[in-house]
């Protein structure tokens, strides 16, 4: 199974926090093709895969293909991802990725509501909504790392946090680090910039119009 760039970046940064401090549990939340979790499944001994899809086919398509390789440590779940409830005695690594960040904060913001003392790890890579994604991290989580990725025409913000607030590793608005050693950065800052114009030419005094013009005034100040 050969994984995205996108998604190889997941991994790798994944297992280097797995070495350094093992997870009892890794989840794959909204994992569709499931490729991340059966990674972290054939790259790991004794933690507990959980893959989860809302979409019943998604998941039973799953189960068949991966049935022959589960040695018990793999499970199935069709289930809403906001709906995951942590044992709070395991450490968690907890995937978000190729859903939109608005999605994502839903996601985040009921996990965190339902499972306030699970001991958590986030891999976040959202196909969207940056900025309101990092607002809101901003206020429950702190950085482990951060970097931007490049695969194909796209890009995407890898955000690693844990859920414990920590004022000194607070996450930033538009991100630390990856502007100033990555190749793209001056086009990605181009295209963020064009991005939340549109929105905000589309929104006119609501919250969406304060949120854009906010995100707008941070990109455009971005001296790179
Ligand atoms: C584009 S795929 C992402 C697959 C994989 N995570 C990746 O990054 O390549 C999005 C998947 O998210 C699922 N999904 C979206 N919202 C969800 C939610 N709230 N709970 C569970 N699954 C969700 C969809 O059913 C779909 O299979």
């Amino acid at each position: 199974m050969k994984l995205s760039a996108r998604l190889n970046h997941l991994f790798e940064h994944i297992m280097q926090f797995h070495q350094l401090s093992p997870y009892d549990d890794f989840w794959d939340l909204c994992c569709d093709h499931g490729f991340l979790g059966m990674t972290l499944f054939k790259n790991t001994q004794n933690s507990q895969i959980h893959l989860v899809d809302q979409v019943p086919k998604i998941v039973e398509i799953l189960k068949q293909k991966y049935e022959k390789f589960n040695d018990g440590r793999a499970l199935f779940k069709t289930q809403n991802a906001t709906q995951i409830i942590l044992n709070t005695n395991k450490r968690h690594l907890i995937v978000i990725a190729g859903v939109g960040g608005e999605t994502a904060i839903e996601i985040l913001e009921s996990i965190i509501n339902k499972n306030p003392k699970a001991n958590m790890d986030f891999a976040i890579s959202p196909n969207s909504h940056i900025f309101q994604l990092r607002c809101f991290l901003q206020k429950h989580f702190t950085l482990l790392h951060e970097d931007l990725i490049r695969d194909g025409n796209r890009f995407h913000e890898h955000i690693f946090v844990r859920f414990t607030f920590n004022q000194s590793k607070r996450i930033s608005l538009t991100g630390q680090g990856f502007w100033q050693n990555s190749p793209y950065a001056k086009v990605y800052q181009a295209k963020l910039i064009k991005h939340y114009r549109l929105i905000n030419s589309h929104n006119t005094n609501n919250d969406k119009y304060k949120m854009s013009k906010q995100a707008l005034e941070y990109y455009s100040n971005l001296a790179l």
